[in-house]
């Protein structure tokens, strides 16, 4: 069982989209780099195939992706790494909202204790059958070897398990799920600082002032060089 160090208020991501909807921009570039770290596409007949036929989603590289009915803005629901070569699984940036994940296949000798840090929604994982599933078997609702694979079903939400005296968040805290044996505390409205022991407004502009010009200046560019990539076909 990993908890999380920090007690965080508002999570930087979250907020640096609403501030500026050109971060949409930097999310993609890095989520198409996760659907092409493999070659080839998804097929038709394999576990992330079926799943994303059933959610109508678009398959691009490894990656089934979805739109929120909302926005445009498509993020990835499915991701198959299987029969990659990979050795170790390290980061897998802009894929923390997918629900399946495919890794079997690979000669994978470690995965990285924070690999899945975030990843709220991931229900299915299939593993090489010597890999151990992320946060032991405690973190799921069900385990179980086939054919060779491992399969981890169900998340389980940390916050839930009352057996663990010490998963408790500190006063002026709630505790939220943060992916597969992890779990967050975050500070109620009007509480900040260590563990959230602080009341009164926080000084939003001070702190995220500079993050949020920066991504402005960086959007810029990347819009400039989106242009010119645009003029030259
Ligand atoms: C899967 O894809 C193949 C071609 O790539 C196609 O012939 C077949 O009908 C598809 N199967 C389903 C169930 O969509
Ligand atoms: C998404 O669309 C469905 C129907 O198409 C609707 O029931 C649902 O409320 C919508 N969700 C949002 C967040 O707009
Ligand atoms: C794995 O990939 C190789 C080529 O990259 C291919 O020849 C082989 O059939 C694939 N295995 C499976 C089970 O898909
Ligand atoms: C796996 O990675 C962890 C750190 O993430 C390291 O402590 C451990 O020694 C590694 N194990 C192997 C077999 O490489
Ligand atoms: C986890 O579950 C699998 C499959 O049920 C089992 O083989 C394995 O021994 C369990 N591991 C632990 C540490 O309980
Ligand atoms: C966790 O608890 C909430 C409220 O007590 C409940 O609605 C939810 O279904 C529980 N989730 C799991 C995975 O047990």
């Amino acid at each position: 069982m990993k908890m999380r160090a920090g007690y965080s208020q508002l999570k930087p991501v979250v907020l640096i989209c609403i501030i500026n909807s050109c971060f949409y921009a930097s999310c993609q570039l890095s989520e198409l780099q996760v659907c092409k770290l493999c070659k080839g596409k998804i097929q038709n007949d394999t576990a992330v195939g079926r799943f994303c036929a059933k959610w109508a989603g678009r398959i691009d590289g490894r990656c089934c992706l979805g739109k929120e009915n909302t926005t445009e803005h498509e993020y990835i629901l499915g991701l198959d790494l299987s029969n990659c070569s990979l050795t170790h699984v390290e980061e897998l940036h802009g894929a923390s909202t997918t629900l399946i994940i495919d890794l079997s296949l690979n000669p994978i000798v470690n995965i990285s204790d924070t690999t899945f840090q975030g990843f709220i929604q991931m229900n299915y994982m299939i593993l090489p059958g010597d890999i151990v599933c992320p946060g032991g078997n405690t973190s799921w609702q069900k385990v179980e070897v086939k054919k060779g694979n491992r399969l981890c079903e169900g998340q389980k939400n940390m916050c839930n398990q009352t057996e663990q005296q010490s998963l408790n968040c500190p006063e002026n805290s709630l505790c939220a799920p943060y992916g597969p044996g992890f779990f967050e505390c975050i500070c109620a409205d009007n509480h900040h600082g260590y563990k959230c022991l602080r009341a009164g407004e926080f000084p939003a502009l001070q702190v995220f002032g500079p993050l949020g010009a920066s991504t402005v200046v960086i959007s810029f560019l990347l819009w400039v060089t989106q242009r010119r990539k645009a003029k030259s076909h």
